[in-house]
């Protein structure tokens, strides 16, 4: 089954602890000691502690397996346990990925990642959990507040996405992310398909958000729970 875009991967068994996350980045950034959180006025993305994953992750699987969303990350269809969302963040932790938990007023809004790490560039995936909401500009706000924690944090370079064609959500959202089609190597190691659009957004190259719609957005390191 791919995990492509957020989707959730095979069972397995639970998360293994934060202690034992493999390092990313060449060494900088330790899983245990540096979770970070970015929000604005109402919405928050987050490195979550396993207790966060373990509260999310049946609401998490009901999102990968909804038909939509998983036609539109082009996965099978099939249901997902609770176990699979964990075990997902599990494995992109352990390749060195920085998986993220996405809220609004508090409640769970869906989860995107960074994965594929390699030198200064990765590759970046999304999903709003509901597809009810979808369509209202979550998407747009929670992907702005992700970019400036990979250029501003991990100070990334150049970030990738790949997608189906027939996904016109994404396609719109990282158009106007500043994102180009790119079909170079490097790009093209991120498709799951032949068929999938590989495109890539360099730092700096990231346009300022609609006039009159900024908001701050705040980004920290979250203090170690106990
Ligand atoms: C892709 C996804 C993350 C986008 O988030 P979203 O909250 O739905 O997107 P937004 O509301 O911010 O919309 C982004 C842009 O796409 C447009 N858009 C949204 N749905 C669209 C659709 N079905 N067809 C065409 N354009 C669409 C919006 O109008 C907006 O453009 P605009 O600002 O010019 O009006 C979300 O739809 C999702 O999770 N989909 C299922 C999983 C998925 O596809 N993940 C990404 C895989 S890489």
């Amino acid at each position: 089954m791919q995990d492509r875009c957020g989707s959730g991967a095979p069972a397995g068994s639970l998360a293994r602890p934060l202690e034992d996350c493999a390092e990313g980045l060449s060494g900088r950034y330790d899983c245990r000691m540096e979770l970070w959180e970015v929000a604005d006025q109402e919405l928050r993305a987050f490195e979550p502690t396993d207790d966060e994953l373990v509260a999310a992750a049946p609401a998490l699987a009901a999102a990968y397996g909804d038909p939509h969303n998983s036609r539109m990350m082009g996965q099978a269809p099939g249901a997902f346990a609770a176990g699979d969302a964990i075990e997902h963040f599990a494995r992109l932790r352990a390749a060195g990925g920085r998986p993220f938990l996405l809220e609004r007023q508090g409640k769970l809004a869906g989860d995107a990642d960074f994965r594929n790490l390699a030198g200064e560039a990765a590759e970046f995936a999304i999903l709003i959990a509901d597809p009810a909401v979808q369509g209202q500009g979550l998407g747009s706000r929670f992907a702005r507040m992700l970019h400036a924690f990979a250029f501003e944090v991990l100070r990334l370079q150049r970030l990738y996405v790949a997608i189906i064609p027939a996904n016109h959500a994404s396609r719109r959202l990282f158009e106007k992310l500043g994102y180009r089609p790119d079909d170079s190597p490097a790009a093209r190691r991120h498709a799951d398909e032949p068929t999938d659009l590989t495109l890539s957004v360099g730092r700096g190259e990231i346009p300022a958000g609609p006039a009159g719609q900024e908001r701050a957005i705040r980004l920290r390191r979250r203090v170690a729970p106990g």
